[in-house]
């Protein structure tokens, strides 16, 4: 089936007189048919370890290992070591696209596609493209993606706004544990070898990381993007990724229909986006409550997450998502002309508006580093 191609292409864009062109955000303008996305295929891996350095497979991998489940449920502590047992990763360090150009660099001769295909695609994080899934829906926080055109290829990476520079450095203790909890939950949940179990003993470490490398096509652009990946289900009925692989979830225990209504509305959104574009099948949730305890746990397929909204006026539609990831694609591919790894058109969002692009050379904004232009040179 094809996608809408008079959505895909903000053509001409909006725009007001003697200014940059804008983008509208406004779920309505995206409703149309849900476009194409070809099923999203593994092309590599890597890891990072403990002290965030790259290494080209997938040692960082864990393995899917839930309690039995024999009569009592899980009782998880999500609170338990910390902050002594808590090394996070420094956030303060912008890695922008560094660790995925090294992969690509290191596998740009035996790219699937034919020669070529490079130059057609667009190269980024999963992470950014989640963002633009849910933009129509989105009422918090805007974004900023830097793009830029080298060798034909647009890479897009994400900017951290001064909003979000400022909750980060502001962050209130309380948020820096539900941080911690997240990946507390991921260690009771995954084992480091298959057929083992899980070993909360040990050190909750956030600058290991496990990256799958995807080739997917959203409409008519070519996509090439890496994302975190949580752990691989050895008894998955498929050992191919991405399908083998499983997201881990937790959430505040919910106890009224107008809480759950209030989670599938906008958690469900999130969590939906983050998997479909990955192609990961199944999202394990964790309940915990309000000692921090996961006392319940409910798999949630990631096909069948629209169906908790589909006759919600104020739920969200998957077609309108990816309509507007699309259009927000195109726009970028019709405004980043120039061939440039110095150049950066900054695309800015913030809730209620329309996306906006301003024009920006070399520092801060430029992101390809010199090792990457230079070797992609030689
Ligand atoms: P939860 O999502 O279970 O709260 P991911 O789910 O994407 O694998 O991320 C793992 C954990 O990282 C999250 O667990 C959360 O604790 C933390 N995390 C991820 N993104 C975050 C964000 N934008 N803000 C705060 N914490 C985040
Ligand atoms: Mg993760
Ligand atoms: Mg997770």
């Amino acid at each position: 089936k094809r996608g809408p191609e008079k959505l895909e292409v903000a053509e001409p864009p909006n725009r007001l007189p003697g200014l940059a062109p804008l983008l509208p955000t406004d779920p309505a303008l995206y409703s149309g048919p849900f476009p194409f996305y070809r099923r999203p295929s593994e092309l590599g891996c890597f890891s990072l370890d403990e002290q965030r350095q790259y290494h080209g497979d997938a040692r960082a991998l864990r393995y899917y290992s839930p309690p039995p489940t024999n009569g009592q449920g899980p009782n998880f502590d999500l609170g338990d070591g910390y902050p002594d047992r808590y090394q996070p990763r420094d956030e303060a360090i912008q890695e922008r696209l560094d660790h995925l150009l090294r992969w690509l660099l290191e596998h740009r001769g035996q790219l699937e596609g034919g020669p070529g295909w490079l130059a057609g695609a667009i190269v980024t994080w999963r992470g950014h493209l989640t963002k633009l899934l849910t933009t129509p829906y989105e009422r918090q926080e805007g974004w900023q993606l830097a793009a830029t055109r080298f060798q034909g290829t647009l890479y897009l990476s994400e900017v951290e706004t001064p909003a979000a520079r400022a909750q980060r450095l502001s962050r209130p203790p309380f948020l820096r544990e539900f941080m911690y909890m997240g990946y507390k939950f991921e260690q009771y949940m995954c084992a480091d070898k298959p057929g083992s179990s899980p070993d909360p003993s040990g050190e909750v470490n956030t600058n290991v990381a496990f990256c799958s490398v995807l080739r997917s096509r959203l409409g008519n652009h070519p996509l090439l993007f890496s994302g975190e990946v949580d752990c691989i289900d050895p008894k998955a009925p498929s050992p191919q990724p991405p399908t083998c692989y499983v997201e881990l979830k937790t959430s505040k225990e919910m106890h009224s229909a107008g809480q759950w209504r209030s989670f599938y509305r906008h958690k469900l959104l999130k969590w939906w986006a983050q998997s479909f574009l990955l192609g990961v099948p199944n999202v394990v949730a964790g309940f915990r409550n309000p000692e921090g305890f996961v006392c319940s746990l409910k798999t949630f397929p990631t096909m069948r997450m629209f169906e908790y909204v589909r006759n919600d006026h104020d739920g969200w539609n998957p077609s309108v998502c990816m309509n507007f990831c699309a259009a927000f694609l195109s726009f970028a591919q019709n405004t980043v002309v120039q061939d440039d790894p110095r150049l950066v058109h900054l695309f800015s969002w913030e809730p209620g508006g329309p996306v906006t692009v301003s024009e920006h050379r070399d520092a801060p904004h430029a992101f390809l580093p010199m090792w990457y232009v230079e070797a992609m040179t030689q």
